[in-house]
């Protein structure tokens, strides 16, 4: 998604910074980026080329300055054209760098072309740009306050002005900003990774907050009513690391991230010793026992984690559990229950739609929150009252891999934590659970050592345009992620079924063209999954199955077999999917792809 840098300095040329800063965000996804700084006049530089061109172009054209404000931008009013990308200019007086949208922003634009403005862009933001001109008189800091009383929407921005060009005025509202403070020099990022090595004293804001950066101080305020009241907002002292964007040996981040996974897991497992509510928060104990019912909400891959645990809550803790698509439950009328356990799960903690359920339910009177994230700054988890981080570490690749599966072993603790305070779960049980558990990041490892096998089958998927992903009961939900990661990054379409469900419609589809790729563990299922097999086998389909190895399946003229390395009962999804990640990267990888940054798609869904 859209990503801001932004920084005054009295000391230096801010604009190595802000170029390395947007090199540090390139991995969200970006279709455009641009960079604007005072020196003697707005200057500015814009392209729909990579970061690296955009630099050339900046020391082509000397660019450089001791202010200024840098952007990449995921399209979403206006193309990705260079007259759409940021920064956007209001005349020569007011340069602005926009994250969201303005929902708005049809009637303003309206309103300032009647007084004469002439746009050059399809974009909001510019639309804002020259709104916060037109509430301009003397106080950079009023006019963009008088601004954001006249949009709706959500926004991350940064803006200056030629009038008073070493001050910034940065303003959130539904998309992260965090101020970077630094000596003789204020920064403004919406990833604290893009000021990695700057500072390591950030500043949160909050929803409603607008700042004031200028090189020695800055000011906040907090959005009350039409007013904005000074507040003070704790500055935390946060190691920002780049060194997550070094490749290492791989070819592309989602490879380094599958392989990271063993790692990952056990860092999620690291701090906890025994299954006890502390580990979700010091309320937990308190709010644990009152919960008769849980509501799971989130997005894309994180939305499997949530079906996925739907199972484990219901036959392990014996507590039902709804799963709701954060953009569906926001705007659907429910029925709330205030002994409801609602669990958010994210990567970033940052989606728009998710935060938005999270607020919706407890509108609604539901305020035992949880948030399962693996950014422990992000505004989920500010949001909830109990949270679970996640270790996964900096998640690059487009394609989630490595978050969703510590996001599994993280909602497989709160399965064990809630089962124990049902007494479903006997000392016994907890001991034999926790140490499969443990062993998850070498079983990881041993299906990891598959990958050859798995490269043996792609280059029977690579020319295929359609692909179907079977599985059953707690399967089915990796079957769904698989489908995902193979179109996501491939561009295969893939569908996902219950293998239950192939004879209610989707056998029609089946025939020779068409890989169905099956999930298939030895659980009390196996033998129905075996007749669905049969199924597609009678329509000559071609079958590709990650088998458990005691299922004793093997392979024959249409069926192709890999067999995993063990059966791990309960925990046998977080295997599995691994697998299937493994396939999807290697098909894009044929099919010359860029599996880090697939076409149309962003890292980090900030806006609806
Ligand atoms: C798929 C993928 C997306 C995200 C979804 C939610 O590979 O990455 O489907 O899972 O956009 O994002 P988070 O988990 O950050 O809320």
């Amino acid at each position: 998604m859209c990503g801001i840098v932004a920084a005054t300095s009295r000391k230096r040329d801010i604009v190595p910074l802000l170029v390395q800063g947007l090199k540090r965000l390139e991995y969200r996804g970006y279709d455009s980026c641009g960079v604007a700084v005072w020196d003697n006049g707005l200057k500015r530089a814009r392209s729909v080329a990579r970061v690296a061109e955009l630099e050339e172009q900046i020391q082509h054209e000397h660019l450089h300055g001791e202010m200024g404000i840098a952007h990449t931008r995921w399209a979403t009013h206006g193309e990705p054209l260079v007259c759409n990308a940021h920064p956007h200019f209001a005349g020569d007086e007011i340069a602005l760098i926009h994250n969201g949208i303005i929902e708005n922003y049809e009637e303003i634009r309206a309103e300032l072309q009647a007084k004469g403005v002439e746009f050059s862009s399809q974009t909001d933001t510019e639309v804002l740009a020259y709104l916060v001109r037109d509430c301009y008189h003397g106080d950079l800091l009023k006019a963009v306050e008088d601004a954001l009383n006249r949009v709706r929407g959500a926004y991350g921005i940064a803006v200056f002005c030629k009038q008073d060009p070493s001050r910034i005025v940065v303003a959130r509202q539904g998309s992260p900003l965090v101020i970077g403070v630094g000596e003789n020099e204020m920064f403004a990022a919406s990833d604290t990774m893009a000021l990695a090595g700057e500072t390591n004293n950030f500043i949160y804001l909050e929803d409603g907050d607008v700042a004031e950066l200028l090189p020695e101080s800055y000011k906040i305020f907090k959005h009350v009513g039409t007013e904005f009241e000074a507040v003070e907002r704790e500055v935390r002292e946060v190691q920002a690391f780049s060194n997550a964007v070094e490749l290492g040996p791989y070819r592309h981040y989602m490879q380094k991230e599958i392989f990271e996974q063993p790692r990952a897991i056990a860092d999620t497992l690291e701090a906890v010793r025994e299954i006890t509510p502390a580990i979700f928060g010091e309320e937990a104990a308190e709010i644990f026992p009152e919960v008769d019912r849980i509501l799971m909400i989130a997005c894309g891959t994180s939305y499997y984690a949530a079906m996925t645990s739907k199972y484990w809550f219901e036959a392990i803790a014996g507590i039902p559990c709804d799963v709701e698509i954060a953009s569906e439950y926001r705007y659907r009328k429910s029925v709330p229950n205030p002994r409801t356990l609602v669990v958010t799960i994210s990567q970033s903690g940052e989606t728009a739609d998710t935060l938005a359920a999270l607020k919706h339910a407890r509108e609604l009177g539901m305020d035992k929150t949880l948030t399962v994230c693996n950014v422990a700054t992000s505004a989920m988890v500010r949001e909830s009252r109990l949270h679970f981080i996640t270790r996964a570490g900096v998640e690059i690749g487009v394609a989630s891999t490595k978050a969703f599966t510590t996001q599994l072993t993280a909602l497989f603790l709160l399965t064990l934590t809630l089962a124990k305070i049902n007494g479903r779960l006997t000392a016994e049980d907890e001991n034999l659970y926790m140490t499969q558990l443990r062993h998850v990041p070498k079983a990881v490892s041993s299906v990891l050592a598959l990958e050859p096998l798995i490269i043996g089958w792609t280059s029977r998927f690579a020319d295929k345009e359609h692909a179907l992903f079977l599985g059953r009961g707690i399967h089915y939900p990796i079957a769904l992620e698989g489908a995902l990661k193979l179109k996501e990054i491939s561009y295969i379409h893939a569908e996902a079924y219950p293998a239950g469900e192939l004879k209610h419609g989707p056998l029609a589809l089946v025939d020779e063209s068409i890989p169905v790729v099956t999930v298939a563990p030895n659980d009390q299922l196996f033998e129905k999954l075996k007749s669905n097999m049969k199924e597609v086998e009678a329509r000559r389909g071609e079958l590709y199955v990650f088998a458990d190895s005691d299922t004793g399946l093997s392979s024959s003229e249409h069926i192709h077999v890999i067999r995993m390395p063990e059966n791990y009962g309960a925990l046998s999804p977080i295997l599995h999917v691994v697998t299937l990640q493994l396939l999807a990267y290697h098909t894009a990888l044929i099919r010359g792809n860029d599996v880090d940054k697939p076409r149309n798609l962003a890292k980090s869904v900030t806006v609806e």
